[in-house]
């Protein structure tokens, strides 16, 4: 292994990025991707119906759109993000699940499915994904829609394996190290925090897909698209967009 290689460990589980950011989740990612512009989409699209947000994490979409009187329920498999969010709310408007969403989702049909902000590729182990993909189309209303926010990793064959940005907060720096797989499509990173208390790891871990490769798996798993925009406010996407908001409705309602 050499300096800059990060330990490709058994032991990093589905909980392990929730419960290694939970602490600065709400400080560091807050106004990270569009609250209001997720809330209004998602609000419109459920047509007052059940919606189940996958990988809820603190609450920060969940809980806007819940005010909005929508019966919002969430999974996440971290214990410390579910503590955070039973915090956040004391109206108790969100039912919550610990689970790992590509073995367990919550009985019921869902107007709206939705996994926000690159979560879906947080799934990373072997066909966690094709999973998670066969478990929603089997929770969707036949009028329901499953939405996934992500960047589109574009020719990331062609991106560099590795790299350190740093950033500097109030009381600390923080360097993002990273590595990505050549064949896989994983990319392993470390947030290294720089304080006052000494050094704080925080290891994540995602398994990208373009857009075409989301369409794939999808349509493999029961799912069509049905609509693609770059941001929540459904502009067109187009070949130079970086994100995109996909919208799926089962093939067989
Ligand atoms: C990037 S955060 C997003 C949280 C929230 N959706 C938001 O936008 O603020 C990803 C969340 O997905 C959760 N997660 C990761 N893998 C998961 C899995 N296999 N099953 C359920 N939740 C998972 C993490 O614990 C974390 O809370």
């Amino acid at each position: 292994m050499s300096g800059m290689d990060l330990p490709n460990s058994v032991s990093y589980l589905c909980s392990t990025y929730g419960d290694a950011f939970a602490d600065v989740y709400d400080d560091w990612y807050q106004q990270v991707t569009d609250v209001d512009g997720t809330t209004n989409l998602i609000t419109d699209l459920s047509d007052g119906l059940g919606v189940l947000e996958l990988g809820v994490g603190t609450g920060r979409l969940a809980l806007p759109i819940a005010r909005r009187g929508i019966p919002v329920s969430g999974v996440d498999a971290s214990p410390e993000m579910l503590k955070r969010l039973a915090v956040r709310d004391s109206e108790k408007l969100i039912d919550s699940y610990l689970a790992d969403m590509s073995e367990w989702l919550p009985s019921g049909l869902y107007k709206v499915i939705f996994c926000a902000y690159n979560t879906f590729f947080n799934l990373v182990g072997q066909g966690a994904q094709e999973e998670c993909l066969t478990l929603i189309r089997d929770r969707l209303r036949p009028d329901g829609f499953f939405v996934v926010e992500a960047f589109v990793p574009s020719n990331y064959s062609q991106l560099p394996t590795r790299g350190v940005e740093s950033r500097h907060l109030s009381n600390s720096a923080v360097l993002n190290i990273t590595i990505r797989e050549k064949m896989s499509g994983i990319i392993r990173g470390q947030s290294v925090e720089l304080g006052d208390d000494g050094v704080v790891l925080r290891p994540w871990r995602i398994r990208v897909r373009t857009p075409d490769e989301l369409d794939q798996l999808a349509s493999d798993h029961g799912l069509r698209l049905v609509e693609r925009w770059q941001d929540w406010y459904r502009s067109p996407f187009t070949s130079s967009s970086d994100h995109h908001i996909s919208v799926y409705a089962s093939t067989n309602p």
